[in-house]
């Protein structure tokens, strides 16, 4: 495989007695986007929590095993939190923006990370909404609350929050489970574009969603990778019995 961004090996995690993820061994080429796919309860969202120490605050945790965005070991626990968020960004399935303006949305994390010039904050403001196709719809009331978009502008603008801090991958937990089919192509064609900059992870249980945006699928089940590789491979040429069946529909 091409250039490896995230180099994930012999991954264990338990949650108390629960052996939640199975020896977990995968990677994650850079510039490209890789789906996670699995019923319900299989660990999809557990795995990419994982990718930026989420799991910190669940102290029935136990993670073993090693994860590596390039040479920083994520889950040493002399490794930064901080410095990993900010390498790492996550949106979630629910639109979460913070009870502030839209403009202030994006503009946080830049002073949160050491950006105080607010002629430079303002630019770099502009350009994030621009890159998540929502700066038309809003550059007219930036000082809007961000709870007055709708959802897909919503996500869309969580977008732009997790990219102004210049990121390096970008985590989406079923990002557009919440949106109606013209807010889920916009995403999807802004996963497509933000590809040329960020190393991106998906969570979908949308079958058409992950052959159209990811160039790599992992199909997990009860914990497990059972089979990883191509979309095109996953989908179509599946090599596990189990994978033939999930993606043609017969459980899940
Ligand atoms: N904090 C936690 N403590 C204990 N068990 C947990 C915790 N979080 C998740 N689990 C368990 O880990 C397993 C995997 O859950 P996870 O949320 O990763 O599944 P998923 O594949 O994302 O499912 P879905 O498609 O429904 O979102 C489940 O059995 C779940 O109950
Ligand atoms: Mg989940």
């Amino acid at each position: 495989m091409e250039n490896i961004k995230i180099a994930i090996r012999d991954f264990n995690l338990h949650f108390g007695s629960k052996h939640v993820l199975k020896n977990i061994n995968i990677e994650f080429p850079a510039n490209k986007i890789v789906a996670l796919i699995g019923p319900s309860g299989c660990g999809k969202s557990t795995l990419l929590r994982s990718l930026n120490r989420m799991h910190d605050l669940s102290p029935d945790a136990r993670l073993e095993g090693d994860i590596l965005l390039e040479d920083l070991h994520l889950l040493h626990p002399r490794t930064d939190v901080v410095a990993i968020r900010r390498k790492v960004g996550m949106v979630f399935q629910r639109p979460n923006p913070f009870p502030k303006s839209i403009y202030e949305n994006v503009a946080y994390g830049l002073r949160l990370t050491g950006t105080h010039n607010e002629a430079d904050i303002r630019a770099r403001v502009e350009s994030c909404l621009q890159q998540s196709y929502i700066w038309e719809e809003t550059k007219d009331e930036l000082q809007k609350s961000a709870l007055q978009l709708s959802g897909g502008q919503q996500q869309r603008l969580c977008i732009a929050r997790a990219i102004a801090v210049e990121p390096e991958v970008i985590l989406l937990d079923e990002p557009c489970s919440a949106l109606d089919p013209i807010s889920t192509a916009k995403i999807e064609d802004l996963l497509l574009e933000l590809k040329n900059r960020y190393t991106i992870v998906i969570v979908t249980h949308n079958m058409q969603q992950a052959q159209r945006v990811a160039d790599f699928t992992a199909f997990m089940y009860l914990g497990e990778v059972i089979e990883y590789g191509p979309t095109d491979q996953i989908f179509n040429h599946p090599q596990q019995m189990l994978t033939r069946n999930y993606v043609e529909g017969h459980f899940g």
